[in-house]
């Protein structure tokens, strides 16, 4: 028996990806929440015939009929309620112009989001995708600590997105764009801009040097990579940000989590952006191969019962890579502070 939950369901995210979820056969109970919309999003879903029981929730109303923090806490809290994974879109997307870090404004959605957490759930797994995940998997584990729940195994900022667009873009730039799926490509760092590292001389299977070494064609790709999510917003022109490719990128990531969780299966492993306490012995090798004792990167995570397994390292990177690699971390450190300085009382 397997309780999911969407926390921001009734979004452009968050209803496709309820959606994935529900045809997810490993998931038995699905609770949807949202400050809007919910129960209508959870009884359309309820009428497919698949194993995920499907409940929808409201913050619960004041006296007043009032929506503040602590009333969303009540209705998010009646959702989560022994909750096995909680997947998060909630909060404001991106218009043409704005940065990731001018949704800082999510920071105070994620921290009441992270106390009713604690309180409904404190052992599920957390999957952030509410922007910047630079900051507010920071601000997640903060709030958790702070409630003495903090497990860094638990806690995934997912960056799903970023390898999926860098499959998709190599198999077109190699001339196969019908076999994208088949080139695995481990994107590192972070989740916004240059803080997004493709490690392009780590593909599987390898990206011909006819690419690989031309500088216009390199530089090109991994820039469509690391700028893939404002293509998406231009040409939303306003109405939105990512949701059809990032539904399926939450969806294919949570799916991974809940098989080495739920099933037992070994051997998955996924790029995640994660606190590096995850795995101690690995956190300081993979600090010294960034140059920095940065407590939050992406890395290839294996997962397994517990959550993180295993975090694994950068491993050999090319000339280019690591000149990508001084800056992703020279832009990486200031959205991590902003995360673990944030308090509520300031947002
Ligand atoms: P959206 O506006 O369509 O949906 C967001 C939903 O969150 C809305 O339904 C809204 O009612 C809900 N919400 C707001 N406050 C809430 C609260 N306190 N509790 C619960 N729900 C609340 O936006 P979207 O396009 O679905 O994007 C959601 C977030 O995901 C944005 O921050 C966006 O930047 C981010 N995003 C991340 C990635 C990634 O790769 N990690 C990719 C795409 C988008
Ligand atoms: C993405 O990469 O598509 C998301 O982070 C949304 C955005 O703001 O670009």
């Amino acid at each position: 028996m397997v309780k999911a939950v969407v926390a921001g369901a009734a979004g452009g995210i968050g209803q496709p990806l309820s959606l994935l979820l529900k045809l997810n056969p490993i998931v038995t109970e699905l609770s949807l929440y949202d400050v809007v919309n919910a129960p209508g999003v959870a009884a359309d879903l309820s009428h497919i015939p698949t194993p995920a029981q499907v409940s929808g929730f409201l913050p619960n109303t004041g006296s007043q009929g009032h929506k503040g923090p602590e009333e969303e806490k009540r209705g998010a809290v009646n959702a989560l309620k022994g909750a096995d994974i909680v997947v998060i879109p909630a909060g404001v997307p991106r218009k043409p112009g704005m940065t990731r870090d001018d949704l800082f404004i999510n920071a105070g959605i994620c921290a009441t989001l992270a106390e009713s957490i604690a309180e409904a759930c404190p052992k599920a797994f957390i999957l952030v995708i509410s922007n910047p995940v630079n900051s507010t998997v920071p601000v997640f584990a903060e709030v958790l600590k702070k409630k003495g729940v903090f497990d860094p195994k638990r806690l995934f900022g997912v960056t799903t997105l970023d390898c999926l667009r860098a499959s998709t873009f190599v198999a077109s730039v190699v001339g196969e764009p019908t076999e994208a799926s088949k080139y695995v490509i481990p994107v590192v760092g972070g989740h916004a801009g240059h803080t997004i590292l493709p490690l392009l001389s780590q593909a599987k299977p390898s990206i011909p040097s006819s690419v690989l070494k031309d500088k216009s064609k390199r530089d090109a790709l991994v820039h469509r990579i690391q700028f893939g999510g404002d293509e998406v917003v231009e040409a939303k022109a306003g109405t939105g940000s990512a949701t059809l490719s990032m539904a399926q990128a939450g969806a294919e990531f949570a799916d991974k989590v809940m098989r080495a969780a739920f099933k037992g299966e070994t051997g998955l492993v996924a790029p995640s952006y994660v606190n590096l306490e995850a795995d101690p012995s690995a956190a300081k090798t993979i600090q010294q191969e960034i140059g920095k004792d940065l407590a939050y990167f992406s890395v290839n995570v294996e997962l397994g019962k517990e959550g993180i397994a295993k975090l694994n390292p950068v491993g050999k990177i090319d000339e280019t890579e690591t000149a990508l690699l001084k800056k992703a971390v020279e832009d990486l450190e200031p959205s991590i502070n902003k995360g673990v300085g944030f308090s509520p009382a300031s947002k």
